[in-house]
């Protein structure tokens, strides 16, 4: 049966331990998987990327593969063919699939057509694949993921989402703090054999406290339909500075998913200090999303290896 991969939810509580132990496997030995060999992987960009588009090209190639990197506008797509139809004929030639869109239903519409892995690569609620790298960076950092308190200090977003789910899953103690109206939804369910647990804040001292990971994103995300300006005035609060990480467990350190916009939701003085693993987290992107080719294009039955 096709897997896809567009909560994160989909993988089980041990599925997402292996394959962040495969990720770090693999960051030790980038070229030692030709799981892609022969293979093509398709993804399309309805929206802007840096890290999601150089990570996934890069490591399609490093699995053996070849990727295919569209701009919506270059698809007939762009001129009223359908979802359908689009995943349809992309299944006829290629191992996966990688889209980065708006609207949630863009992906489920994708699924129900394609026979090959549909991989959320960020929609309005998720970016599933950014939580697959923040968990292998802390686990590098802390050595596990089981009871680490993690605080997410910011807009209540599809980053933040994503970090409660999958972080719930892995075991982490996720706290979000947001301000009123733009926190997460307080009914949202973590998955049946999650290990860890969500909380949410409206005060971010009170988030950040005993933290060992503070954690943070743009305070304006793509396509976000709100005033800008409200939105920034709103989330002034919600910074990472020193202050905060002085705050948080003695040996705390930040993330960040990126793009950051220095002086607004992070300090240049914690962006580029000794107390963060931002880079690294960037890196960390190429790894994890290896695995995770790995395991949905093996799982198809186009394991080539
Ligand atoms: N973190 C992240 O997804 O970055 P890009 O938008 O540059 O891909
Ligand atoms: N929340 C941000 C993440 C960017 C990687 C956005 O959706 O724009």
């Amino acid at each position: 049966m096709t897997r896809h991969f567009l909560t994160g939810t989909e993988l089980s509580a041990p599925e997402l331990d292996a394959l962040i132990e495969r990720s770090a496997q693999l960051k030790a030995e980038p070229l030692s998987s030709r799981a892609l060999a022969g293979a093509s992987v398709a993804l399309i960009f309805e929206k802007p990327s840096t890290r999601t588009r150089l990570s996934f090209e890069a490591g399609v190639h490093e699995l053996g593969g070849h990727a295919l990197v569209l701009r919506s506008d270059d698809l007939q797509l762009s001129r009223g063919e359908s979802l359908r139809d689009t995943a349809l004929v992309l299944s006829r030639h290629v191992a996966a699939l990688g889209v980065r869109t708006g609207p949630d239903t863009v992906l489920r519409e994708l699924v129900q057509y394609a026979s090959i892995p549909v991989i959320n690569m960020l929609s309005a609620l998720h970016h599933p694949c950014q939580a697959l790298a923040d968990l292998l960076t802390i686990r590098e950092t802390r050595g596990t993921l089981e009871g680490v308190r993690l605080a997410y200090i910011g807009d209540g977003n599809n980053v933040a989402r994503s970090l409660a789910l999958l972080g719930g899953l892995a075991g982490l103690d996720v706290a979000v703090a947001s301000p009123e109206g733009r926190s997460l939804e307080a009914d949202l369910a973590l998955p049946h054999d999650a290990r860890g647990s969500l909380t949410l804040y409206t005060d971010p001292l009170e988030a950040a406290s005993g933290a060992d990971v503070l954690y943070t994103d743009v305070w304006v995300s793509m396509g976000e339909e709100v005033d800008p300006a409200r939105l920034r005035k709103e989330l002034e609060p919600y910074r990472i500075d020193d202050a905060l990480l002085d705050r948080a467990a003695p040996g705390a350190f930040a993330l960040h998913c990126l793009p950051a916009h220095p002086g607004e939701e992070i300090t240049a003085e914690v962006l580029y200090g000794d107390r963060q693993r931002i880079w690294d987290q960037a890196e960390n992107r190429r790894h994890v999303q290896k695995a995770l080719l790995e395991l949905l294009v093996g799982a198809n039955g186009c394991d080539t290896r």
